[in-house]
């Protein structure tokens, strides 16, 4: 079991091959159903580099669509939530249907018309799990069948009970899979982590790996704001427990050696008298989260260098590590061990 060569992480034509063959195809976190509620609520969102919205239609359907217009192709919607009543495009003010179709284009020409109707947004497919709501660019499986294990894993945490509290955005100078590597294992939590390891029994720290899924796990020893459960799920995202809360992530590439994360917090307790708590967890995750940014982007300059030949990995604390990198390469279309 070995880590992956350093060219996976640097090399442009493979993360030109990963946004067709791993993005692409794959189901993306890309909100939560409370940012969708009525019609005109719309969440936008960058997939490793394609821009996409999910939106809630007139007829209260959800819709997908590519964010990008027919015209000359410009970004229709910023990334995030909001409320619209249609979709204008600011290039040229054409104007959109929220179920995607092209309902005018002012000053086009004055004497021939347009066919508007050849001329509606591409789209996409939206999938919504347990609250969580989910985009696919060009699917080749069922969001059930990407899900895997965690249906099981998670089938008596209240997640629907939890209320979205807050969204953060963090950059940072590493391929996304560096940062995944190290998500995916505990192995580092003594050597960049030493508060939270001393908060939890790290003798008993357990990874397992399962269907498109990586847990972890650690009994919890002080009062610590994780639960002691951490899951990563193939391809980019991830869901960790707190008592009475979580929070979930998407780790997205915004180029070969940049990634952003995506997290957003819910808690159980949404009240105005508990904001206190909340934002003191919230707090503290993002804390743990940055430590991580200095030793990725370590590693990722290392792996430029052209000296790095591809070490072994653990068997106790690496088999996350050996699972998504065997996906990445079985999603590459290469079958070989690392
Ligand atoms: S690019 Fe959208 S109206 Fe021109
Ligand atoms: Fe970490």
């Amino acid at each position: 079991m070995k880590n992956l060569p350093a060219e996976y992480y640097t090399d442009p034509a493979i993360f030109l091959k990963e946004q067709s063959d791993v993005f692409s195809t794959s189901w993306q976190l890309i909100g939560s159903a409370a940012h969708l509620q009525h019609s005109g609520d719309y969440v936008a969102a960058d997939i490793a580099g394609t821009k996409v919205f999910v939106v809630r239609d007139q007829a209260g359907e959800l819709r997908g669509f590519r964010n990008l217009c027919r015209h000359r192709g410009a970004k229709l919607l910023e990334e995030g939530s909001g409320h619209c009543r249609s979709i204008r495009c600011p290039y040229h003010n054409w104007v959109y249907r929220l179920d995607g179709s092209l309902e005018r284009a002012p000053w086009f020409d004055e004497t021939e018309r347009l066919n508007l109707d050849e001329w509606p947004l591409h789209r996409i497919t939206v999938g919504i799990w347990r609250n969580l709501v989910f985009a696919c660019v060009a699917g080749k499986i069922t969001l059930e069948n990407q899900l895997g294990g965690l249906a099981e894993e998670i089938k008596n945490d209240p997640i629907e009970d939890y209320q979205w509290a807050g969204q953060k955005r963090m950059v940072f100078d590493a391929n996304w899979k560096i940062y995944t590597d190290n998500f995916v294992e505990g192995y580092h939590i003594p050597g960049i982590h030493p508060d939270f390891f001393k908060a939890i029994d790290f003798e008993k720290f357990e990874t397992t790996t399962g269907a498109n899924l990586v847990r972890m796990t650690a009994p919890v020893r002080d009062d610590l704001f994780y639960q002691g459960r951490w899951l990563w799920m193939w391809p980019n995202w991830t869901l960790s427990f707190f008592d009475g809360g979580m929070n979930t992530s998407r780790i997205n590439p915004i180029g070969v050696a940049r990634t952003e994360l995506i997290y957003d917090f819910y808690f159980a307790d949404a009240s105005e008298a508990a904001r206190a708590a909340r934002d003191a967890v919230i707090k503290s995750n993002i804390a743990v989260i940055e430590q991580d940014f200095d030793i990725c982007a370590q590693v990722h300059q290392n792996y430029l260098s052209g000296g790095y030949q591809p070490g072994p990995l653990s068997p106790k604390h690496e088999q996350g590590v050996y699972q998504f990198q065997t996906s990445i390469k079985e999603a590459l279309g290469e079958s070989e061990k690392p």
